[in-house]
């Protein structure tokens, strides 16, 4: 039977994943193909037993289903499990489907070679801080600090990894010399949202990487900012490909080309 691939999620029409999945499939001459469904918030069950029955290949998993979809999978990979979320179902030989998490490590990924010994600012302690906190903590990066203007969340969090501590953003502003890497994932500079930068960078170090989840713009506030201190700067396309990236090659067996399909989304978005 040919292969087929889905992404659930409500709303999904305006979801990248189909495109980037078929460009892939392409690519890598796999026989099979990658659809958006879109389904009722209260018909997850009824969808993911859906998919099942009709054989879905393996599907992805976005917003708001990431954790509601959980008691309705056959197992949890570790990846999913710490942070109680997946994006990414991988159906296996004996029919058994699989949920993972590809979006922290998909993250990671994408900015490139990371030193152990790094000081790793996260801003934020939301669903998206906890899958790449996690990430990181599980790569071996231990000296991370999450900055949140509910400070008891990212207390919350640092308590949970058993590594790293909580701030509020008025200290990491304050401290922001310290860190090799600031990881962005609050919404704000997303498109038609509060466009003001989460901290101040006057004290950014020298050389430090500075990432945001957001994609849409491209270029948000904090990365306009952060380009006036000439540092490396990475927005969230690298972790939206690099995510996809990881799903493929666990579908497929086959790591398709992350750089190429960063370029063909710049072009499209920007
Ligand atoms: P996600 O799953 O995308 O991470 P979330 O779980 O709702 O979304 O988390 C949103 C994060 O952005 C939280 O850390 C939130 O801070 P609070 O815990 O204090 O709510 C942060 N956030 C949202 N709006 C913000 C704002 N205007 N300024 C600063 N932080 C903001």
């Amino acid at each position: 039977m040919k292969k087929w691939f889905a992404v659930i999620g409500n709303p999904i029409s305006h979801s990248l994943s189909p495109e980037m999945h078929e460009t892939w499939l392409k690519q890598m001459n796999v026989d099979a193909t990658y659809i958006p469904i879109h389904v009722e918030l209260d018909h997850l069950e009824q969808a993911v037993e859906s998919l099942k029955l009709l054989g879905c290949s393996g599907w992805n998993v976005t917003v708001p289903f990431k954790e509601a979809i959980i008691p309705y999978l056959d197992e949890v990979d570790d990846s999913a499990k710490g942070i109680g979320a997946v994006n990414t179902v991988v159906k296996t030989l004996d029919n058994k489907y699989v949920g993972y998490n590809t979006d922290g490590l998909g993250f990671i990924n994408s900015l490139g070679r990371l030193l152990p010994e790094y000081n790793i600012l996260i801003i934020g302690a939301g669903g998206a801080a906890r899958g790449i906190a996690h990430a990181l903590k599980k790569q071996g990066f231990t000296h991370l600090t999450i900055a949140n203007r509910t400070v008891e969340k990212a207390r919350v969090l640092a308590e949970e990894l058993k590594a790293g501590q909580a701030v509020t953003l008025e200290v990491a502003e304050n401290t922001l010399s310290k860190f090799d890497v600031i990881v962005q994932t609050t919404p704000l500079g997303m498109k038609n949202s509060d466009a003001s930068l989460p901290i101040q960078l006057h004290q950014l170090k020298e050389n430090a990487i500075v990432a945001d989840i957001v994609y849409n713009p491209l270029v948000t506030p904090l990365i306009e900012e952060a380009k006036k201190y000439n540092v490396r700067t990475i927005n969230g396309l690298g972790m939206l490909v690099h995510q996809g990236a990881l799903a493929f090659s666990y579908w497929n067996g086959v790591n398709p080309d992350t750089d190429g399909m960063i370029q063909q989304l710049i072009d499209q978005l920007g």
